[in-house]
């Protein structure tokens, strides 16, 4: 081996002062010294960067196994015992995801079931899967519903009330993550995640009291405590408009904001009907949940083979998913709780703004002029 040139010149100073062969000796020694040194000191490295590697792997693998253990396993179940024979629920959105899943948990528990969906083929297949698995279960019906259009939501709600003679539970469920517009100009999440289940649940409010005692579940999101402030100056007028100068386009354009307003709307709801009590309401977080909207924004990515599967695996099963939903539906325990909102089958925390009752009464105000109510 080469020996550096430091090394070199201290070998030349030794030569000179002690002779020959004690100098190559002590050269030799030196030499040794330094490579063993040297050597000692690459091995320390190669541990210590095995020990960071090592440690690297176990405290992924660790936080991995706290968030799996705490975002998909620990989850409650909602009571299997309760039968819902003889009720009738309508869920919107059971197409895919959560809505499909509560769908057929509680088409097991005997309820009949009218599925307001805005794709009649997707819907027919699940109404086939759900046959399949409960051959002896309540009939299941197909309503075309769409959220994006004021207009469909009426005649939806229309056509409930004159179909049917009672409505135990309206569960809406249908939500969006997307940017865009509504039919009718309002911000897409906005409009579908809360104009369209505030029109819907107050069109449909005297069928419920009529029905009593009975429930509505939103569904809301964890996402809502992201929620910046609402502020309603932001409302465009559009005086030209066909809808005669009514709201017509609303900047509040957040997942997070469009969650907090199904907050603030059950808020309100519940204590609009504290009176009678009859008709219980409450929203729900069902936790993070691996379903189509996730599964499609990740398909568009580029990294979708690694992070399909990690998402998968770190998130919870529809199923799992629909647990609270459930629980909120069908629970004795939840008519205690009108209003609130419901995380992993309890009472959760929902933050100031949900709380805020000036808030909700304002939004409440906004979201009648803005649904025409
Ligand atoms: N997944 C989560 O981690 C998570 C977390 C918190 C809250 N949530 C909420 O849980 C609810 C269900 O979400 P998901 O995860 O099950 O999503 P999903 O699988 O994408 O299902 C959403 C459902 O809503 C329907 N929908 C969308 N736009 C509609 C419209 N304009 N009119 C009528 N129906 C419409 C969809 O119909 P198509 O099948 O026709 O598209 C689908 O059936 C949503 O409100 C969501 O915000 C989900």
């Amino acid at each position: 081996m080469q020996c550096p040139e430091v090394r070199e010149e201290n070998r030349g100073t030794v030569y000179q002062s002690s002779g020959e062969s004690s100098t190559c000796q002590a050269a030799d020694d030196t030499v040794e010294f330094l490579t063993g040194s040297g050597g000692s000191i690459m091995a320390l490295e190669g541990w210590a960067v095995a020990l960071i590697v090592i440690g690297s792997i176990l405290t992924i693998v660790a936080l991995m196994s706290f968030v799996y253990y705490w975002c998909v396993l620990r989850y409650r179940v909602a009571d299997t015992s309760v039968s819902m024979a003889g009720k009738t629920i309508v869920i919107t959105g059971a197409s895919s995801g959560i809505g499909k899943a509560t769908a057929l948990a509680l088409a097991r528990r005997g309820a009949r079931l009218i599925l307001a969906c805005r794709n009649e083929q997707k819907t027919a297949q699940v109404i086939s899967e759900i046959k399949q698995a409960v051959p002896d279960g309540a009939e299941i019906l197909y309503r075309h519903l769409d959220l994006v259009s004021l207009k469909s939501v009426r005649s939806f709600a229309e056509r409930i009330i004159r179909e049917e003679s009672k409505l135990d539970i309206l569960i809406n469920n249908a939500g969006i993550g997307q940017k865009g517009r509504t039919e009718d100009g309002f911000d897409l999440m906005f409009g579908v995640n809360h104009f369209g289940p505030f029109l819907l649940t107050n069109l449909l409010l005297d069928l419920l009291r009529k029905s009593a005692p009975s429930r509505v579940v939103n569904l809301s999101s964890l996402a809502h405590r992201f929620s910046p402030a609402f502020d309603f100056t932001e409302f465009d007028k559009d005086d030209d408009s066909s809808a005669g100068g009514a709201v017509r386009y609303l900047r509040l354009a957040s997942y997070p904001i469009s969650k907090m307003a199904v907050n603030l709307f059950t808020r309100e709801l519940g204590r609009r009907l504290a009176d009678d009590s009859q008709v219980t309401v409450c929203s729900v977080h069902p936790g993070i949940v691996y379903t189509g909207a996730i599964d499609g924004a990740l398909r568009r990515g580029s990294c979708r083979k690694l992070l399909i599967p990690l998402f998968r695996f770190l998130m919870r099963t529809p199923e799992a998913g629909a647990q609270c939903v459930i629980h909120c539906a069908i629970d004795e325990s939840v008519r205690q709780h009108s209003g609130d909102y419901f995380v992993d089958c309890r009472p959760g925390n929902e933050g100031a703004m949900a709380s805020d009752e000036a808030l909700a009464k304002q939004l409440w105000e906004v979201s009648c002029q803005a649904t025409g109510l």
